[in-house]
């Protein structure tokens, strides 16, 4: 549907690009946008959806392969007696050291580095104390700026021997990604991505996490779209090449309920349930996706 330089090459019958539902002819063909003339463009005013050229996407994927030989080095080195902030200070250093820095370090005032979530907690946790044992799941998410680029991807580590509830909530949550990823191509919507993930998650009987969402990425931390975990078939924007954002679906093994703790950022599952998250950073291509994160 959509081709090369980003321009448009859609059908009169075609959905319109901009995701509204309608024929193309009866939604943005007719419209005098002053200067939406090229894909690019129109994303921008219709979403502020910035699309992403070749020369973004490969300072996407440099930043992405260093957040991947971040999270090889914190799963070589994670191990029951560990403390969170020690995963923390090698992440820290690693980034430090490659030219990069931690995009979490300071971001809306977020004290350290990478989040480290075990167990109950969903996500944004922060290192500190908090020691690993055997048994825990712990979920490290790493965003690192390279060269102004940033790429975000997170995975839940099996410290040791799990139960059969932490076995299953792992299993579940990495199938979810898996199964969001199918749904990245052109002419998709937002609202597969989600619909999948949710029918998946609770067919299994867990539940998918709602307050927290995969988001744009690339230019800044956080950029629209949001990209919910949880939807409906056919709904929201429709997927463009040169679209950049992350699926990163946290699933709970019992309710979807959350809680924030005191320290305004650690949220836990309401019921005290396991929760895990994988994360990865896609890029929209002409024929699917390509992750930028890929593992
Ligand atoms: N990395 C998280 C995400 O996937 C965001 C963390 S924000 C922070 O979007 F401030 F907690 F680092
Ligand atoms: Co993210
Ligand atoms: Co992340």
């Amino acid at each position: 549907m959509f081709l090369k330089n980003n321009k448009i090459k859609v059908g009169r019958n075609d959905p319109c690009p901009c995701g509204s539902g309608l024929k193309y002819k009866k939604c943005c063909l007719g419209k005098k946008v002053p200067g939406a003339n090229s894909l690019k463009e129109l994303y921008f005013q219709k979403h502020k959806i910035r699309l992403k050229g070749e020369k973004d996407i490969e300072g996407i994927r440099n930043a992405g392969r260093l957040v991947l030989d971040t999270l090889d080095l914190v799963e070589a080195k994670i191990r029951p007696g560990m403390r969170t902030d020690e995963i923390n200070t090698l992440v820290h250093e690693f980034t430090i050291k490659n030219g990069a820095i931690p995009a979490p370090l300071n971001y809306k005032g977020f004290p350290k580095s990478v989040c480290v979530s075990a167990n109950e907690v969903i996500c944004h946790g922060i290192p500190g104390e908090r020691v690993v044992v055997e048994g825990d799941i712990v979920n490290v998410d790493i965003t690192s700026v390279l060269k102004g680029y940033y790429a975000d991807a997170s995975k839940t580590f099996c410290v040791g021997t799990l139960g059969a509830d932490a076995k299953k909530i792992v299993r579940v949550a990495r199938e979810c990604l898996r199964l969001g990823m199918t749904q990245v191509q052109p002419g998709n919507t937002i609202g597969d991505i989600g619909w999948t993930i949710q029918t998946y998650a609770e067919g299994q009987g867990c539940s998918v996490v709602r307050e927290f969402v995969g988001h744009g990425v690339g230019f800044e931390f956080h950029e629209p779209p949001q990209v919910p975990h949880y939807g409906r078939k056919g709904q929201g924007v429709r997927l463009v090449a040169g679209m950049v954002f992350t699926v990163e679906p946290m699933i709970n093994l019992g309710k979807k309920d959350l809680r924030i703790l005191e320290d305004k950022w650690t949220a836990v599952t309401a019921d005290a349930s396991l929760s895990a998250q994988f994360e990865q950073t896609l890029l929209v291509t002409e024929d699917g996706f390509e992750s930028l994160t890929p593992f």
